[in-house]
């Protein structure tokens, strides 16, 4: 067995925290008035998700938070990464807060607080209100204003708490796979007429930075999903698609927030619905900049009648985690990334938080024991690794986050994908440490 912490080196001052999403670990969806999102939708529609399942009960956090917090404490974080579900909170997407959903939040951050671990929700994982999805959801300009409303409305209830927060996560996942080829929530595939829903996501993160300084809030920014993109070959061909890959992928998210400008997508025959003053709003300086990051990408040119121009292929000669082989397994090209992002954006770039970084890899259903993960604490020990380095290289990395806490509802992957830090019996919701949790809590031990 690969005895990871001795291959570890650890960044000083490095803070740590574990993450979770709404959706994917509270369950309880018809509870209390909540309303309904584009993923009630989804995982009710049938053939959408892998495993036919529907997030229900899986982790049942929304009444198990108390065991969440238990297994934190333990842990030793210093931050605990959850999302804020849009719809317990405004059920129809407008008007008034529900006092039922506010409480469960406005609970949550007391007892973490109790327990001495810092807040740091994330308005948007993904669960847009189904009556704004009616409305054209994301295409529509008007649903980045709903979220400034809604966004002040949490901000009202819990801010006086929380000061530290993540307004969207990964709007590359909810734009292209969501509206662009369907993948995700609201499966629509629009290819590239789904750029709009760009914009208005950005210009959603915009309205919520502004809304929450406006409240006090001491630290704002957006998490991104990015991937260090290498062509499959030298051949020109491969260069290019590996070139409009890395635009569409990474710099389309990170060019307007880091530099108040989009890159030239006029390859992709689309402009970006920009108004007078929405580049200003989106380059407010961010107070971070979320990185989620899994792994590189092997971009290879698409067959000419393919309605996309590059296709990602296996990264040869590197092993893969339980999602196969595009889901490559090469930590330095962490470092990588870290380096090309200082190096691309300059002083543009605040300190950087490692929102998530995790793997899941094939384990049972129902633990009998404690699960060995070598792998995982290989995984993780080895992008930590990473994350030094980059440190070493001049980088500022303020805090790394495990993806996730707990084993949870992997979205279209159903219960199919296990990347926690904890096994949860997704029927009986029985949490059970496995090998990395104690490995994580002795890591975090080591560097207090
Ligand atoms: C990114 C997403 O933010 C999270 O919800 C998802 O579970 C992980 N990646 C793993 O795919």
């Amino acid at each position: 067995m690969t005895d990871a912490s001795t291959l570890l080196r650890v960044p000083p001052g490095l803070r740590w925290s574990a993450a979770t999403a709404a959706f994917q670990i509270e369950g309880a969806r018809a509870a209390d008035g909540r309303g309904r999102s584009i993923w009630d939708d989804f995982v009710d529609a049938p053939g959408r998700v892998r495993d036919g399942s529907n997030a229900e009960p899986g982790p049942d956090s929304y009444h198990r938070s108390a065991e969440d917090i238990a297994l934190l404490r333990d842990l030793g974080v210093d931050r605990y990464r959850f999302s804020i579900s849009w719809v317990r909170v405004q059920p129809e997407g407008r008007g008034a807060a529900s006092a039922a959903g506010l409480a469960y939040y406005d609970r949550l951050v007391d007892d973490l607080l109790d327990a001495g671990i810092t807040p740091f929700p994330t308005l948007y994982h993904w669960d847009l209100p189904v009556g704004l999805e009616a409305d054209g959801g994301w295409l529509a300009r008007d649903t980045a204003t709903r979220f400034g409303e809604y966004v002040a409305l949490v901000a009202d209830g819990i801010g006086d708490r929380v000061a530290h927060w993540y307004t969207i996560n990964e709007p590359v996942s909810t734009t292209l796979q969501g509206y662009g080829i369907g993948e995700l929530a609201p499966g629509r595939q629009l290819l590239f007429d789904a750029l709009p829903t760009v914009h208005h996501q950005l210009l959603a993160h915009g309205h919520a930075v502004a809304a929450l300084r406006a409240q006090g809030a001491a630290a704002v920014g957006i998490v991104n999903n990015h991937t260090l993109v290498r062509p499959a070959s030298d051949s020109e061909a491969d260069r290019t698609a590996a070139g409009l890959y890395d635009l569409l992928h990474n710099r389309m998210f990170a060019d307007p927030v880091l530099t108040g400008e989009y890159p030239d997508l006029s390859a992709f025959g689309m402009e970006m619905p920009v108004r007078e003053g929405d580049l200003a709003l989106i380059s407010a300086r961010p107070d971070f900049y979320g990185v989620n990051f899994y792994n590189p990408t092997t971009i290879a040119a698409a067959p000419v009648d393919a309605p996309v121009p590059f296709e990602p292929v296996a990264t040869p000669r590197v092993e893969h985690t339980g999602f196969g082989e595009l889901w490559p397994i090469d930590p330095p090209s962490l470092t990588a990334l870290l380096v090309d992002l200082h190096t691309h954006y300059g002083e543009a770039l605040p300190p950087i938080i490692i929102g998530e970084n995790g793997a899941s890899f094939p384990e049972p259903d129902h633990a009998t024991a404690v699960i060995d993960d070598e792998r995982r604490i290989a995984y993780l020990a080895a992008h930590i690794g990473a994350v030094a380095d980059a440190v070493d290289a001049g980088i500022d990395v303020e805090e790394y986050t495990v993806w996730s806490l707990l084993d949870n509802f992997e979205w279209a992957d159903g219960f199919t994908q296990r990347f926690g830090l904890v096994h949860v019996d997704q029927t009986t919701s029985e949490r059970t440490p496995k090998a990395s949790f104690d490995w994580y809590r002795n890591l975090i031990a080591s560097t207090k």
